[in-house]
């Protein structure tokens, strides 16, 4: 067995999916935000935001919101956006990190607006997985300043059909998640085996 040390991480990002989280603007377009803090417990997607983010603003006023899942295939489009915030003027933190503004996120990462059904922002026509979802509560807990949890309630799923079996399964040998692994991007493997539990 290899040896351990200990460590100060500058990041803790051990390997989670991409979201590209769509949110209301207040003038009512779509801001796109590129995260990867996110989980799902059950029908309830909770998400990691910044506070100084467009994405969580909007969220507080204007609870829809679209959890685009990109496939690793999509990474450069991701990575597009990645230094850029629909918030204007630009916080100083982002500032001094190289972010710049931009209103029009699909444009800049190439992506097409689709119209979502129950909710006001736009889904990602490219994204394989559009969950259509509503903020129950967001969280802002006092021992991480600058930090949000955002529980959100998915209320509609679209998935590529190709990836559909029986109806109510995501095939998982069709699905290839786009994962940020330390602040580089990967996508699966081979599969290894499942669960006892899989239906597929
Ligand atoms: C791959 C990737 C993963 C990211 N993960 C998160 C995250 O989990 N939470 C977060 O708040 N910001 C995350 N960021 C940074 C946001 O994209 C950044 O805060 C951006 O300003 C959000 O856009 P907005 O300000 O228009 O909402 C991530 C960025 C990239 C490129």
């Amino acid at each position: 067995m290899s040896s351990h040390v200990t460590i100060q991480p500058k990041i803790l990002y051990y390997g989670a999916p991409v979201v590209l989280l769509t949110t209301e603007n207040p003038d009512g377009t779509t801001n796109i935000s590129p995260i990867s803090s996110s989980w799902a417990l059950g029908e309830y997607i909770i998400l990691g935001l910044g506070t100084g983010s467009q994405g969580l603003e909007n969220l507080r006023e204007r609870p829809g919101c679209v959890i685009n899942l990109p496939d690793a295939g999509m990474w450069r489009q991701v990575e597009a956006l990645a230094s850029l915030t629909g918030k204007d003027p630009v916080p100083p933190n982002k500032q001094a990190i190289g972010f710049r503004y931009e209103k029009d996120k699909f444009a800049a990462g190439a992506l097409t607006r689709l119209a979502s059904e129950t909710v006001r922002p736009e889904r990602i026509a490219e994204c394989p997985l559009q969950l259509e979802a509503e903020v129950r509560q967001i969280r802002t807990p006092e021992y991480a300043e600058g930090f949000a949890i955002v529980e959100t309630h998915v209320r509609r799923v679209h998935a590529e059909e190709h990836m559909v079996v029986r109806e109510r399964y995501v095939n998982p040998q069709a699905w290839n998640p786009l994962i940020y692994n330390f602040r580089h991007y990967f996508g699966l493997s081979e599969e290894l085996g499942k669960t006892y539990r899989s239906e597929t």
